[in-house]
């Protein structure tokens, strides 16, 4: 995923999402102009290499926007799944002991010249077939039925009725069900041998199936309007497909543990720990499979929240004995900021201290042979779509950039395959205290960037105290983990106020608080006044430097989540 920024220079429209926890991966990114490794090979290749579950859904993605939510509730329902691309052979499957598959849906229409098509495999191989939306057209289509536009485009709700109530796809489900739709065409005649399982108003096939498990529906089950979703995808991994639900946190961890022991044999693994949970996952699990070969690197920038730097050497060299290296550079990095403004600027300048820093460190351990990085199945995803499009160049996140050549490492990913809510569910398997691994994102340039203009001492303690206060009420009033972030933004902006029987001159502080699945798109929090109230009211009591204190309520987009 390239989580740089472009400057501002560059217009308005040109800010690139980034994603979670992901700070120390995009300081190995900044520096991939020095890189000297080849990059890893990605997408189904190297997931050949170290599969960990004993049986797998294929889910065959024509594009949809809900492809990767697909791949979520199966993996939420404890069934390993891996999103391939509609041209894959079956040779490059065939290892994965695939039990099913399910076509997405895609924005194409069956009956245009380049549609994309699934190929002979998926009808040939036995294999129970579940078409989603274009996934059911395409079903049709290619088994000898026929699609047309519909006469009436369907968005949105729609009343569902089971024909017999007999299939096991709507098992112990209801005769209607309330469904989301989002489909122009529609299936106009079944293929030889199926019949028709379920209708709406609008759409006399709405559901249709036959004797060997070949399934399609013109709804969207994995969004949660669909609200018995789940359990009809849960009835076709496990009484149609005969998934056995093993793909838990407990068998991963076994797994992975295994693997990492294998794979490492007697090497030295190093890992640079960010105080995120991506990191702190990757550690704990080496950890556990190779204990004392490993050792993390923790570069304490200065840029962290209170106590952050110490809750990150508690938990790791006290807490989990690991190896910590603790490297105090805050004053270098403040000193390689000073009078930095621009935040394209202040990113740069940071990733480039940390490179320089790392492999300082590095250095000094000598034979280092691994490198473990917090990968995670969605940077995979996304260099897999950028693999199949020949003009994309393969995401940056796979090059270790910036190391010395005579440090040829190899990577070990140990979260390549799992999603955010996984990674949450292995580090609590691996014993990490519940606010490491639920801790809202940070950003790697940290505070830095909530300091609208230049970076000093007082405004850094400034801001750490409005931090502070902020985090304290919201998790005073349970609000943490409902948030996605939040935070405060110490601006450059000065303001007048009055305390007491004096005028003030002092800083203006927004707070930003926002929901959001991805933060791709973030709407900002309707917070109760009361604690707005009471943030506001601490934070110009308890810092001295601010009088102000305002909400931010911009949404992304427009806005973004971070000011900077
Ligand atoms: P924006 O501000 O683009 O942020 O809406 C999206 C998510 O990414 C985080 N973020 C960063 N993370 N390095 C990071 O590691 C960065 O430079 C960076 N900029 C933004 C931000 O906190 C939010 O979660």
């Amino acid at each position: 995923m390239n989580r740089h920024r472009q400057t501002s220079k560059q217009g308005p429209g040109s800010r690139v999402t980034t994603s979670g926890d992901i700070e120390v991966s995009t300081y190995l990114e900044i520096s991939q102009e020095k890189r000297v490794h080849k990059p890893q090979p990605s997408g189904l290749k190297s997931l050949q290499q170290g599969r960990m579950a004993s049986e797998t859904i294929l889910v065959m993605d024509f594009g949809s926007q809900y492809s990767r939510l697909i791949a979520r509730r199966i993996r939420e329902l404890h069934v390993y799944c891996e999103l391939i691309p509609a041209q894959t052979s079956w040779d490059e499957v065939e290892h994965l002991n695939p039990k099913g598959v399910i076509l997405s849906g895609g924005p194409a229409s069956v009956y245009e010249e380049d549609a994309p098509v699934a190929p002979a495999w998926v009808y040939g191989k036995g294999l129970p077939v579940l078409g989603i939306c274009y996934g059911m057209q395409l079903l049709a289509h290619q088994l000898g039925g026929r699609v047309e536009p519909s006469t009436v485009r369907e968005y949105g709700h729609a009343e569902l009725y089971q024909n017999d109530d007999s299939s096991p796809l709507f098992n112990e489900l209801p005769h209607s069900l309330p469904v989301w739709m989002s489909h122009g065409d529609r299936v106009a005649e079944l293929p030889p041998g199926f019949k028709v399982l379920a209708y709406t108003d609008n759409a006399p096939i709405a559901a249709m199936g036959n004797d060997s498990g070949m399934l399609g529906i013109q709804f969207h089950p994995e969004v949660a309007h669909t609200v018995p979703g789940k359990a009809l995808i849960e009835n076709f991994l496990v009484k149609i497909c005969g998934c056995l639900q093993d793909w838990t946190a407990t068998n991963f961890v076994e797994e992975a543990v295994q693997q990492i022991k294998t794979r490492v044999g007697a090497g030295r693994v190093i890992c640079a720990l960010s105080g995120g949970v991506d990191s702190a996952v990757v550690a704990a699990i080496v950890h556990r499979a190779i204990g004392d070969q490993l050792t993390c690197i923790f570069v304490d920038n200065g840029l962290m929240r209170r106590e952050e730097p110490e809750r990150v050497v508690y938990t790791f060299q006290q807490n989990l004995k690991m190896n910590l290296i603790h490297v105090d550079a805050q004053e270098r990095f403040l000193a390689a900021l000073t009078d930095v403004v621009d935040p394209e600027e202040k990113r740069k300048i940071i990733g480039k201290e940390f490179i320089v820093v790392f492999e300082q460190e590095a250095t000094k351990l000598g034979q280092v042979d691994f490198l473990a990085q917090g990968t995670l199945y969605p940077d995979v995803i996304e260099s897999q779509s950028a693999e199949n499009n020949p003009s994309a160049k393969i995401k940056t996140h796979h090059n270790v950039g910036g190391l010395p050549e005579n440090m040829a490492m190899e990577l070990i990913e140990p979260l390549r395959y799992l999603f955010k809510d996984e990674v949450r569910e292995v580090g609590l398997e691996l014993g990490l205290p519940e606010e490491m691994v639920f801790r809202q994102p940070f950003p790697g340039p940290g505070l830095a960037i909530r300091i609208i203009g230049s970076v000093t001492h007082e405004k850094l303690d400034a801001l750490r105290t409005c931090d502070w206060v902020v985090m304290d009420e919201i998790k005073g009033s349970n609000l943490y983990r409902d948030l996605w972030q939040s935070f405060a933004v110490l601006t450059d902006t000065r303001s007048v106020g009055v305390m007491g029987d004096f005028r003030t001159y002092g800083h203006v502080v927004a707070i930003r608080a926002v929901t959001s699945d991805d933060a791709m798109t973030a709407d900002w929090a309707r917070l109760p006044y009361q604690i707005l109230a009471k943030i506001s009211n601490r934070i110009v009591n308890e810092v001295p430097e601010v009088n102000r204190v305002v909400y931010d309520i911009t949404s992304k987009p427009p806005g973004t989540i971070e000011w900077e």
